[in-house]
């Protein structure tokens, strides 16, 4: 185990916590909306008692639980002290989960809490919700045995009286669109692209979640500025998290329609009425769409009204290049936002693109020097859930 891990061990061996209301959320966060949604599920309906089944699968202890348990934080009202956390501050506050940075008490470790409140998941009609609340749960879990460095991952998952919470790595440097909006003009949302150095990094790295992810056959399908993040302030390190709309569907094609729309490939449109499309394809093109955006600081795909910006996907007609962009990286880019999502370059054939060269010797070199470094083996985790029932399950807007 390692020492800044927070420990995980299975609910029953923790002392019940009190039944407390978490009263940390702040002010309505503004966000670029997500599309909704048409379930394209043909499986059984979902249902809280399935998403709860998920939740209580917990982590494999790596280590032993942690007794800190403060009377002081406990006397706050900090439902997650009995689990030897503290509530710090909020971070953002979605339609049903609410995100808080926290501290483990003792190993004085930051972590990030996603918070899924019951109340909201339990209400008639909510079941969808609780499935896409399964689906985050399930992917990250799938995810967390790798540990790895570009991925948000879950440290555990905690059932508080009123919610579960997924405790989370913490990223202390604000999102990749935030970075993009300072950079920019005020009479848009961001109008100047990034230091190429600094944009080749973040993209590089976006891809090597993305390879990591699709080689385990899981899409995550909301790759967006929004949920990129920063490890440190230092903007060295990003981490991809968000994974309410990921699905571990293996080598199967996929039908729901789910995504944000100006980083949405035409197929995912299209397959409302036609064919199931592949999520890895679908991912590939939402990081170009990103990579588009860091080098040029607008969006790849913009319009005037929804079906302008439809119209523009379809047809893969993206904004102009301007100088800008790097030939090397326009190449990349090109070789992505093409119709033909199987012609698409994967996440590994892009990282093998020229404009990647020094990236490539910086990851080598640190390979090296990590050759050294003890490890230790991954938690493994219980998984009961089929593909087919992750597919299946519906996928719900959170804005
Ligand atoms: N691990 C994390 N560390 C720090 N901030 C996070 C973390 N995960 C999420 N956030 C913040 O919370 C916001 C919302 O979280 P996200 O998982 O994207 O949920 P939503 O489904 O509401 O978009 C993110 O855009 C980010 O600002
Ligand atoms: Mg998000």
């Amino acid at each position: 185990m390692r020492e800044s891990a927070p420990p995980s061990a299975p609910l029953s061996e923790r002392e019940p916590q009190p039944a407390v209301a978490a009263d940390v959320l702040p002010a309505q966060s503004t966000k670029p909306p997500r599309l909704n949604i048409g379930t394209k599920g043909q499986g059984p309906a979902p249902t809280f008692a399935s998403a709860r089944r998920a939740l209580s699968a917990r982590p494999q202890s790596p280590g032993r639980p942690t007794s800190a348990r403060p009377s002081s934080a406990r006397a706050s009202g900090d439902p997650l002290a009995g689990f030897g956390y503290v509530t710090l501050s909020p971070i953002a506050n979605g339609a049903f989960s609410t995100v808080c940075r926290a501290k483990h008490l003792a190993t004085q470790r930051e972590v990030a809490t996603k918070t899924f409140h019951k109340a909201r998941y339990l209400q008639p009609g909510n079941a969808h919700l609780a499935q896409a609340m399964r689906n985050e749960i399930d992917v990250l879990r799938r995810l967390a045995p790798q540990q790895h460095p570009h991925i948000a991952n879950i440290i555990e998952v905690v059932e508080t009286a009123q919610a579960y919470v997924a405790v989370l790595e913490y990223c202390g440097g604000g999102s990749l669109q935030r970075l993009l909006q300072k950079n920019g003009a005020c009479d848009r949302p961001h109008s100047l692209g990034l230091d190429e150095r600094l944009a080749r990094s973040i993209s590089y790295q976006l891809a090597d979640a993305l390879g990591h992810m699709h080689g385990l056959g899981i899409a995550h399908r909301d790759v967006k500025p929004e949920n990129v993040l920063f490890v440190g302030v230092g903007l060295e390190t990003i981490k991809l998290c968000d994974f309410g709309f990921a699905v571990a569907c293996g080598h199967k094609r996929l039908k729901t329609v789910c995504g944000t729309p100006q980083y949405m490939a035409p197929e995912i449109e299209a397959s409302g009425s036609k064919e199931p499309y592949a999520g890895w394809a679908a991912d590939m093109w939402a990081l170009a769409c990103c990579m588009f955006e860091l080098l040029e600081g607008k969006p790849a795909f913009r319009g005037a009204s929804v079906t302008q910006l439809n119209m523009r996907l379809v047809r893969a007609s993206h904004e102009a290049f301007t100088a800008a962009t790097p030939q090397q990286a326009r190449a990349l880019i090109k070789r992505i936002l093409i119709m033909d999502a199987e012609k698409r370059l994967n996440a590994h054939q892009v990282m093998g693109g020229m404009w990647f060269a020094p990236n490539r010797r910086a990851a080598a070199a640190r390979a090296e020097a990590a050759e050294n470094t003890p490890r230790h083996p991954p938690p493994t985790y219980r998984d009961d859930h089929s593909d087919e029932e992750r597919e299946n399950a519906p996928v719900v807007m959170c804005s």
